[in-house]
C-alpha cells in the first residue's frame, strides 16, 4: 500500500525512481510523484492518476537533472487521489520533500498546532505535517538524520516516511515503524524501497531494518540509528530472484504470467524439505520439537486470499495431527477477545508480510504469549520477523495485485506444516507422511496439465463475458476454493459472486439461481463417495432451476457428464490436495474474463496488494 523509492548516486535520479516506482506501481497507484534535489532547492512532480500521468507530464515541463531524488505511488488515505494530496509533499520553504507510507495517527493534533504557528497546509493528508516539521528541525540548524529522529518520536501510528533536503543533496533519510522499507546497497549508489522490486534492476545486496529505525543513505554509507539516536544496524541479505522475474515476459499481464508460473513455484517452495533420512525438515522454524508437541490449538489468522489458504489448512491439519484449528479473519481477531494460551500456535499467512491487520493480530497473540508461526513470500518483511518462526514460500515476486502463485505456495506451506506436526507428535506414520510428500511432488506436473488447456478455459471466459452474476460451489476443501474463485472475479473483473458450501445452498442461496447463471461447482475426487454424491445433489438442484453448471471435476469423472453442461477436467490427485489443481481453471477464468472487459487485469480499482493500514 503505497510505494516508495528513494536514490542517492551517479546516475540521474529521475530515470531511477520512475522505473522503482513502476515496479512498485502494485501498491498503490491513485496518484504518483517526484521529488529531486538540485541547486538548494526542491524540483517536484506530481499528478492524480498512474504513473503515466506523470510521465507524460514531466514530458511537457522537464525536471532539472539531479543525482538524489524520492518517489511515491500512491494508495489514498487521508484526503481524495488529486493532485495536490499526491506526494512528495514539502515545507514551506521549498528546501524539503518527503514521502510517507501508513497513517500518521496524531497528525490533527500536530496540524492544529503547525497551522497556529503560521504554517500553511496545501493538501488534506497526514504526510503535510511531517514535511514542515522536518523543515522546522532543519531551518534550526538540525542535520535531516537527526531531524528525523526527532520528528518521529512525536508520530504515533504506522509510517515509513523519506525525506530529501535540497540544500544538503547528497543524502536521503528514511523512518519505518510497522510499514516496509528496505535499503538496495549498490557501488557508489544507494537506494531505498518499500520492497526490493524498487532497486532489483541495480543491486541484489539488501538491508533489512528493524522497527522504528532511521537510515541515512549517501552515494557511499547506509548508517542506521533508533529514533532516539542510538546507532543500529540492520541485517544484510541477498535477494534470490532477479530483474527478470519483475518482467511480464511476454505475457499481456503479471497476473497471467505468475498463474503460469504455479508448477515451477510450488516445486521450489517443495524443495529441500527432506533430510536424507526422507524426514520432512523445515529448517527456518525457530521452534523447538518440544514447543511444538506442546501444542493443543491452533488459530489460523490472515487476510484474503491467504484467509482461504488457512481454510483449506484447517482440514489438513485436523485431519492429519488431530490438533483443532480455528480460521479466523485477522482483522476480527484481536476484537472478540480470542482465548490464547502458551499451548495455542497462532500461524500467521500473509504474502507480503505487510499487511496491516495480520501484523496487529500477531502482536495480540504474542503479547498474550502464544507462540506465532508465519507462513510468507516476501523475506525481509515484518510479519516473519515478528514471529518465533517461519516457513517462507518461494513463489517468487508476485506483482498482479490478485493473488494466484502466492495462494499455491501458501497451501504448499500449510500441508508442510501439518505433515510436519504429525511427524513431530507422532499422529502419522512416516511411510504414510512420505507418501503424502511424493504425492505433492507429483503437483507441479498436475498444475501443468491444467495450464496446458487453459485456451479451453479461456473460450469459456469468453462466452461469459456478458454474465452479470457467477456463483462457485464447493465442499470440503473445496469450499475455500469456491470462495477463492469468486473473490477472483470481484477483485478483477468487478463481477458479482459469491462462494457457497454447496450444502448450504438449500438454506438459502439457492433462491439467487435463475435460468441461464453460470454456477461453477468443484467437485471433490471419486475416492470420497458421500462428499461426492452430496455434490452431485447440488449440482442437479441448481441445474433443475436452470442454472448453466460448470463442473471442476477430475478427468474420468463420468457419473458427473449428465449434469455439467460443461466439464472442466483436472488431474486426479487426493481431496485435501485437490485445491491446487481446481484453483488455477478459476483463475485463468477471472484473468481472462476480466481482460474481455476491458478491465486493467493487474491493477484493479480501489485495490492494493499489500494493505499497510488496518
Ligand atoms: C490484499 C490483496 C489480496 C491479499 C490480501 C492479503 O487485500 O489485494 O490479494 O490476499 O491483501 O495479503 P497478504 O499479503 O497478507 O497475503
Amino acid at each position: 500500500m503505497c510505494g516508495i523509492v528513494g536514490y542517492v548516486g551517479h546516475r540521474q535520479a529521475e530515470g531511477v525512481v520512475i522505473e522503482g516506482l513502476r515496479r512498485l506501481e502494485y501498491r498503490g497507484y491513485d496518484s504518483a510523484g517526484i521529488a529531486l534535489a538540485h541547486d538548494g532547492r526542491v524540483a517536484s512532480d506530481k499528478r492524480a492518476g498512474k504513473l503515466a500521468n506523470l510521465e507524460k507530464a514531466m514530458i511537457d515541463h522537464p525536471l532539472p537533472q539531479a543525482t538524489t531524488g524520492i518517489g511515491h505511488t500512491r494508495w489514498a488515505t487521508h484526503g481524495a487521489p488529486n493532485d495536490v494530496n499526491a506526494h512528495p509533499h514539502l515545507g514551506s520553504t521549498g528546501r524539503l520533500a518527503v514521502v510517507h507510507n501508513g497513517i500518521i495517527e496524531n497528525f490533527a493534533a500536530l496540524r492544529d498546532d503547525l497551522e497556529d504557528a503560521g504554517h500553511e497546509m496545501l493538501s488534506e493528508t497526514d504526510t503535510e505535517v511531517a514535511a514542515h516539521l522536518l523543515e522546522l528541525e532543519v531551518c534550526a540548524g538540525a542535520d535531516l538524520t537527526t531531524a528525523m529522529q526527532s520528528v518521529c518520536r512525536r508520530l504515533r501510528g504506522a509510517f515509513t516516511l523519506v525525506a530529501l533536503d535540497a540544500e544538503d543533496p547528497g543524502r536521503v533519510v528514511a523512518a519505518r515503524r510497522s510499514s516496509p522499507l528496505v535499503v538496495g546497497i549498490g557501488e557508489g549508489e544507494n537506494f531505498l524501497g518499500s520492497d526490493v522490486a524498487a532497486f532489483i534492476e541495480h543491486t541484489r545486496e539488501a538491508l533489512e531494518l528493524e522497527q522504528d529505525q532511521v537510515v541515512t543513505i549517501t552515494a557511499d554509507a547506509v548508517s542506521v540509528s533508533g529514533f532516539d539516536g542510538t546507532p543500529g544496524e540492520g541485517r544484510r541479505y541477498h535477494v534470490d530472484w532477479d530483474l527478470a522475474a519483475a518482467e511480464k515476459d511476454g505475457h499481456d499481464w503479471f497476473m497471467r504470467k505468475e498463474i503460469h508460473e504455479q508448477p515451477r513455484a510450488v516445486a521450489e517452495s517443495l524443495l529441500g524439505r527432506r533430510n536424507a533420512e526422507g524426514l520432512l525438515q523445515l529448517d527456518e522454524m525457530r521452534l523447538s520439537d518440544d514447543d511444538l508437541r506442546d501444542i493443543d490449538k491452533i488459530i489460523i489468522i490472515a487476510a484474503g486470499t491467504s484467509f482461504y489458504a488457512g481454510m483449506v489448512a484447517k482440514y489438513a491439519i485436523e485431519h492429519w495431527t488431530r490438533i483443532s484449528v480455528e480460521v479466523e479473519l485477522a482483522s476480527e481477531f484481536r476484537y472478540r477477545d480470542p482465548i490464547l494460551t502458551h499451548s495455542t500456535l497462532v500461524v500467521a499467512i500473509s504474502q507480503s508480510g505487510e499487511t496491516a491487520d495480520t501484523l496487529q493480530a500477531i502482536r495480540h497473540a504474542r503479547v498474550q504469549r502464544s507462540r506465532v508461526l508465519a507462513i510468507c513470500n516476501t523475506n525481509g518483511s515484518t510479519i516473519p520477523r515478528e514471529s518465533d518462526g517461519v516457513i517462507y514460500t518461494h513463489a517468487g515476486p508476485e506483482i498482479g495485485v490478485a493473488s494466484t502463485k502466492g495462494f499455491l505456495t501458501q497451501l504448499v506451506a500449510c500441508y508442510l506444516l501439518a505433515l510436519y506436526l504429525a511427524q513431530v507428535k507422532g499422529t502419522r506414520y512416516g511411510d504414510e507422511i512420505a507418501q503424502v510428500m511424493d504425492q505433492l511432488d507429483r503437483m507441479p506436473a498436475h498444475i501443468q496439465t491444467v495450464l496446458d488447456a487453459d485456451e479451453s478455459i479461456y473460450a469459456l471466459a469468453r462466452e461469459h463475458a456478458d454474465a452479470r452474476s457467477v456463483l462457485f460451489l464447493g465442499r470440503h476443501a473445496g469450499y475455500p476454493v469456491a470462495l477463492e474463485g469468486a473473490l477472483k472475479l470481484k477483485e478483477i473483473a468487478y463481477l458479482h459472486a459469491e462462494g457457497f458450501a454447496a450444502g448450504e445452498l438449500k438454506h438459502g442461496p439457492i433462491a439467487l439461481v435463475e435460468p441461464g447463471l453460470p454456477v461453477f461447482c468443484i467437485v471433490p475426487p471419486r475416492g470420497r463417495d458421500q462428499l461426492h454424491e452430496k455434490m452431485v445433489s447440488g449440482i442437479q438442484e441448481v441445474r433443475a432451476r436452470g442454472a448453466r453448471t460448470l463442473c471442476i471435476a477430475e478427468e474420468g469423472d463420468e457419473s458427473i457428464r449428465p449434469y455439467a453442461d460443461v466439464l472442466v477436467p483436472v488431474p486426479a490427485v487426493p481431496v485435501l490436495l485437490q485445491p491446487l489443481v481446481s484453483v488455477v481453471p478459476l483463475q485463468l477464468f477471472a484473468c481472462e474474463l476480466a481482460t474481455q472487459l476491458g478491465h486493467d487485469v493487474d491493477q484493479p480499482r480501489n485495490l492494493a496488494k499489500s494493505v499497510t493500514v488496518e
